[in-house]
């Protein structure tokens, strides 16, 4: 989202996509459009930083990622097993049933919950053996998370919301507030920073959301059904904002969905079902699916 200004009549316009004339006195628009992108991007890279001593390739691993809930007498295995291998700057789907254990392995890979059994790695630290510390440190400083219910807190302001990760992350005043207006401008909400989440809508209250995500630079976002509570058109807007982050930012993105839309975007698409990675797939196979298929139909 931009707020471009036409240089002609004043005449402001707030746009997610390009617009080259201006709607109320036709003036070309193609310049002022260009100079706001390249803000854009300069603003994005500097957003998200991946700032690791070291760089595997690697940036998530689990092996033989295993919860089994109990429940009185009753066990219920969500993870059987699961190895996944996730890339530095990758953006990763994972897709699969209700039930098929995808929130359980976010509560694992973002070291919310704790597995049975199997380890999971963030830049080879095996998460098992950080102590509550380390461990609040990571969440706070590697790990941004966005839910399907926004999760947002209700008596504070969207810049309030925004700025309480600096909080704990150890900001000073000046350079919290500076950075939660940046960033919420950055997701098209710089004249919301007052607003509370129920004077917001539910795509406004999701911007917000990864805002707040990505307060303290990020090297991954964790988002566990992000458009799920969102129309088509506002989820295809919060979607296209991941993946313009990802893009401009480098920060990897790990997304459980049902949505489809996200496969346009995704890397790799991994398919889990009753608790096991069944296939996955990637970005690359599945054009050269619909190259095969466009080639098929035309020979026909
Ligand atoms: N805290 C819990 N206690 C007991 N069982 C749980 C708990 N959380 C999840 N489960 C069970 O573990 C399995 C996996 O649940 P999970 O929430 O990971 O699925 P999901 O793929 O995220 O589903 P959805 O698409 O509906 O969000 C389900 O059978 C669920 O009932
Ligand atoms: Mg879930």
């Amino acid at each position: 989202m931009a707020k471009i200004t036409c240089p002609s009549c004043g005449y402001e316009i707030d746009t997610p996509g390009i617009v080259t004339v201006c709607p109320e006195c036709g003036a070309d628009l193609r310049g002022v459009m260009e100079e706001v992108g390249h803000q854009r991007e300069e603003m994005m890279a500097t957003i998200a930083r991946d700032d690791s001593v070291t760089t595997h390739e690697f940036i998530v691993r689990t092996r033989g990622l295993t919860k089994i809930y109990v429940m009185g007498e009753v066990e219920v295995p969500a993870l059987r097993g699961v190895d996944l291998d996730v890339r530095r700057g990758e953006y990763l789907s994972i897709m699969g049933p209700s039930g098929s254990g995808k929130s359980t392995l976010f509560n694992m890979v973002g070291g919310l919950d704790k597995p049975t059994d199997g380890t999971c790695f963030i830049e080879e630290v095996d998460m098992a053996q950080l102590d509550a510390f380390e461990l609040a440190w990571l969440r706070c400083r590697k790990i941004g998370y966005i839910f399907q219910t926004f999760n947002l807190i209700p008596v504070m302001t969207a810049l309030e919301n925004v700025t309480l990760p600096m909080i704990f992350a150890g900001m000073g005043t000046d350079e919290m507030m500076e950075r939660g207006r940046t960033l919420l401008d950055l997701v098209g909400l710089g004249d919301r920073l007052h607003h509370k989440p129920y004077e917001l809508s539910g795509g406004q209250q999701q911007r917000v959301a990864v805002a707040r995500a990505l307060a303290n630079a990020p090297a991954i976002i964790l988002a566990d059904e992000p458009t799920g509570n969102l129309d088509l058109q506002t989820g295809k807007e919060i979607i296209d904002l991941l993946k313009e982050l990802n893009r401009e930012s480098g920060v990897t993105v790990i997304s459980a969905t049902h949505d489809l839309k996200m496969i346009d975007v995704s890397d790799r698409i991994v398919h889990i079902r009753d608790g096991e990675v069944e296939r996955i797939e990637q970005r690359a196979d599945l054009e050269l699916e619909i190259g095969t298929l466009g080639s098929e139909h035309v020979t026909d």
